[in-house]
């Protein structure tokens, strides 16, 4: 099939295009670079010795989308692009309303009008909000309490009114728990600019030497050993959940949300613990203030993307660390 990978530069969207190019697939990538490398592409080649069609667009450009749907004969999207970071969706609501929902708007309009009916969405497991009861179901209510996580639920919202709208829709609602890894290669990888927000990139950064040690935020929840507990998933998995999605939206109309994620929580002491085995060294850490806005401890019930789409997390935490570190490695030289 000929896919249309929005964001394909990103960290998700480009172990997604390995795997979807070494499935067979054609893969058109469609990403403005605000937030990844051209070096991607390069790397996405030298994995899979195929080089994906790219086109360096707004997604939100609604002429540059038509242009790229009329030059390739586009079977299905993945939509990656989007802007991520919670605390700067806080600082700039506008800049996150604009870009999430309406690269969203845009590809929905434009698969409309070209006929193309087949979308898979990256959305999180944000949209769970703060209330509901640990292990996360699809079928739980949504309500997001920052700016970004409210771009995810409104894109939710939309897409299901579509689907609703036109039984030619297949529409899979992908809620991402926590992500982390890098391609086995060590090509691949998350490499934030500046201080990184996220747990799994701030301790790579701690174990390369370049940061002087993790704040561990807070070690009184109520969860095993006091650390906020996550349902940390290898990014090729995540990757490989894609394909699944996608082999199940061949057969089936309508719309579907689905975790992907393991069922299995880590804390944060666990994930720097499993680190330190993959880098052979100690990482020092420091007791630091609840993060504000945080939740002790969620991961996902993974039940229905097996059920749906025989996919299931299957690379260790151990593994993530260790895949994760080799990036590191090889982006400092190290
Ligand atoms: P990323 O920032 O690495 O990738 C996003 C890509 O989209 C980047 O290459 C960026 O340049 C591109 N992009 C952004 N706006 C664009 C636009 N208007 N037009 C064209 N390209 C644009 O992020 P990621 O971690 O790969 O996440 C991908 C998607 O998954 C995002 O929608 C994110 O919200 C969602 N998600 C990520 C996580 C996570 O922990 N990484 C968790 C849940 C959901
Ligand atoms: C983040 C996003 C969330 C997104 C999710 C999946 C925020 C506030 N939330 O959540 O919207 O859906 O990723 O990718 O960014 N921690 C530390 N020290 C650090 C960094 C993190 O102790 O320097 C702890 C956190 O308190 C948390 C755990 O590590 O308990 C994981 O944090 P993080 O990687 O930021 O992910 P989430 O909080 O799950």
């Amino acid at each position: 099939m000929n896919i249309l990978v929005t964001g394909g530069a990103g960290y998700i969207g480009s172990h997604t295009c390995v795997e979807l190019l070494q499935a067979g697939h054609k893969v058109i990538i469609a990403d403005n670079f605000s937030n990844s490398k051209s070096q991607v592409l390069q790397a996405i080649e030298a994995i899979t010795g195929k080089k994906p069609v790219f086109y360096q667009i707004d997604v939100a450009d609604y002429k540059a989308l038509k242009q790229l749907f009329c030059e390739n004969d586009i079977d299905g999207a993945i939509h990656f692009a989007g802007y991520k970071a919670v605390g700067e969706s806080v600082q700039k609501p506008l800049s996150y309303y604009q870009n999430n929902f309406c690269t969203a708007l845009t590809l929905a309009q434009v698969m409309q009008e070209e006929g193309v009916f087949r979308l898979v969405f990256s959305s999180s497991a944000t949209v769970y909000g703060i209330d509901n009861p640990i292990p996360y179901k699809e079928e739980y209510p949504t309500g997001a309490v920052n700016p970004y996580g409210r771009t995810k639920v409104m894109i939710e919202q939309m897409l299901t009114d579509l689907a609703a709208s036109d039984r030619r829709w297949s529409i899979a609602l992908l809620r991402y728990f926590n992500p982390i890894g890098a391609h086995p290669s060590g090509l691949l990888g998350e490499d934030p600019n500046g201080i990184p927000n996220n747990l799994l990139p701030y301790i790579a950064k701690v174990a390369a030497g370049q940061l002087p040690h993790l704040n561990v935020f807070g070690d009184d929840y109520d969860t095993r050993d006091g650390t906020g507990v996550r349902d940390y998933l290898h990014v090729v998995d995540l990757a490989e959940g894609h394909l699944a999605a996608m082999d199940y939206m061949m057969e089936h109309n309508g719309v579907e949300a689905v975790n992907l994620g393991t069922g299995q929580g880590s804390s944060v002491i666990e994930v720097l613990h499993a680190f330190e085995q993959a880098c052979g060294k100690q990482l020092p850490y420091q007791i630091a203030p609840r993060r504000p806005g945080d939740i002790g401890e969620y991961y996902a019930h993974p039940g229905k993307a097996e059920r749906l789409f025989g996919w299931k997390a299957k690379r260790s935490l151990q593994q993530m660390c260790a895949d994760s570190w080799r990036y590191t490695c090889r982006q400092n030289n190290l």
